[in-house]
């Protein structure tokens, strides 16, 4: 089993550069079943779900070819089944992306139950209710879930979104751009990774307009063309190298990333004493200048919200700003299995139902801990960064599915990190 050993280092210095974002590629890829012509995505970054989709990909029969470094050729000519294999796709959850293009390309599409990080119940009954707007027929069976459009295929719809989800977002998105006439998506998400993939639907041929907003209008056309499109850059990654300039009181220089899509990060780091400062190079995180980081209280709201992929992170680093800092996840119910690990390494936070309460300020230990999931793996190693000793996480394949060169990029900016393989 493989785990990292990250010891107590002094601040972090340098420059860091952002992938492209894991949450915007996976849709992008599974868009790429909608059109026979190919598709170049650009700033592709080498995770372990972006080769899950790959695979995901070549099992339907699209051609995934790694044209050069980060740059992939999608094409799908012909779809050789419209049923995922459930291996693959119980692997990841963000494989339920495949169901609407395959529904628009095919009418049809039989996909397993999705998996994924264990973070809340993570329910599908959004995505579900959009291809039945669309006038599809959904037959959920105990482990897979099939959909079937109509003989005149699917045909447009008002929709409204209970909550504004990401996924079902984008699975409507691409199940209504071939449909017939007009979908509206009320309450839709408004993340980045969502206007990226109706940017990259656009180029090839779609009518999308409103991505970015909550209302999403989306008119039918016949058939998708091929496109070349760069990936956004991962707003997660990139707030996770802001929280370890801040963690390790350190000065980091972080290029590739949109100053729009860290603002409630930005926010509230600047709040606890860090300095942040845009210029033509990239973003500069300045904490160097400031020993005595104050407490701040955040709450997680959909896009433009504060992030819940973020949540983790910045709860540890605000183990060790003065005072008594509230955290409250509105997002996914699950999600403070961290907790418990960073208290194992000397933290001092009480949970309450969806609230969390840090008493700020300790010396963190280092300890045997668990990954939980991706982010709170990515808390762990931020945590481990300013602890006096070793810390050792296991389950590190979380943070593998979703943070590119990991290692070497932190080893970079002077950790002390390391894999072990036993
Ligand atoms: C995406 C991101 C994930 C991020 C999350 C919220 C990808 C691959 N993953 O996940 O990193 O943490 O957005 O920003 O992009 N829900 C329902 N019914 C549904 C769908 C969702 O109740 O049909 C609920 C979920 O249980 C959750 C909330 O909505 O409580 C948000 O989920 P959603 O926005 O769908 O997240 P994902 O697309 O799974």
């Amino acid at each position: 089993m493989a785990k990292f050993l990250v010891q107590k280092c002094g601040p972090l210095n340098g420059e860091v550069v952002i992938s492209g974002a894991k949450n915007a590629v996976l849709p992008l890829m599974a868009a790429g079943i909608l059109a026979e012509e190919e598709c170049i995505i650009r700033d592709v970054p080498d995770l372990r779900d972006v080769m899950v989709m790959k695979e995901i990909l070549r099992s339907l029969g699209t051609e995934v070819e790694e044209v050069e470094e980060s740059v992939l050729r999608v094409q799908t000519r012909t779809v050789k089944t419209n049923e995922a294999d459930y291996e693959l796709v119980s692997k990841m959850r963000a494989s339920f992306l495949i169901m609407g293009p395959l529904l628009a390309r095919t009418g049809s599409a039989k996909v397993y139950s999705p998996g994924g990080c264990s973070i809340g119940k993570r329910p599908i009954d959004l995505h579900l209710k959009g291809f039945r707007a669309l006038g599809a027929e959904v037959v959920i069976e105990d482990k897979y879930i099939e959909a079937k459009a109509g003989k005149d295929g699917l045909i447009g719809a008002d929709i409204y979104l209970d909550f504004p989800s990401v996924g079902a977002t984008e699975n409507i998105m691409t199940a209504a751009v071939l449909a017939k006439g007009t979908t509206i998506i009320e309450n839709a998400a408004k993340e980045p990774e969502i206007v990226d993939l109706a940017n990259f639907l656009n180029k090839m041929g779609a009518r999308i307009k409103g991505a970015g907003t909550d209302i999403i209008k989306i008119e039918g056309v016949e058939k998708l063309k091929g496109a070349s499109h760069t990936v956004v850059p991962d707003r997660i990654e990139a707030g996770t190298y802001m929280l370890a300039a801040a963690i390790t009181r350190g000065q980091i220089l972080i290029k590739n990333i949109v100053p729009d899509h860290v603002k409630p990060i930005t926010a509230k780091l600047r709040e606890c004493g860090v300095r942040i400062e845009m210029t033509d190079e990239g973003m500069y995180v300045i904490a160097d200048e400031n020993p005595h980081m104050v407490a701040t209280d955040i709450k997680t709201l959909p896009y433009p919200g504060f992030p819940t992929d973020i949540q983790s992170p910045f709860m540890a680093f605000l183990t060790t700003a003065e005072g008594e800092s509230t955290v409250i996840e509105t997002v996914f119910e699950n999600r403070f299995m961290h907790v418990a690990e960073l208290n194992r390494m000397g933290a001092n936070i009480k949970t309450e139902g969806n609230k969390a309460v840090i008493n700020g300020g300790k010396n963190l230990e280092g300890a045997q801990v668990i990954a939980t999931d991706l982010r709170a793996g990515a808390a762990m190693v931020l945590a481990g960064l300013v602890a006096e000793g070793t810390t050792e996480i296991a389950e590190i394949y979380h943070i593998e599915r979703g943070y590119e060169k990991f290692i070497e990029k932190f080893k970079a900016l002077g950790a002390n990190i390391f894999k072990i393989v036993s």
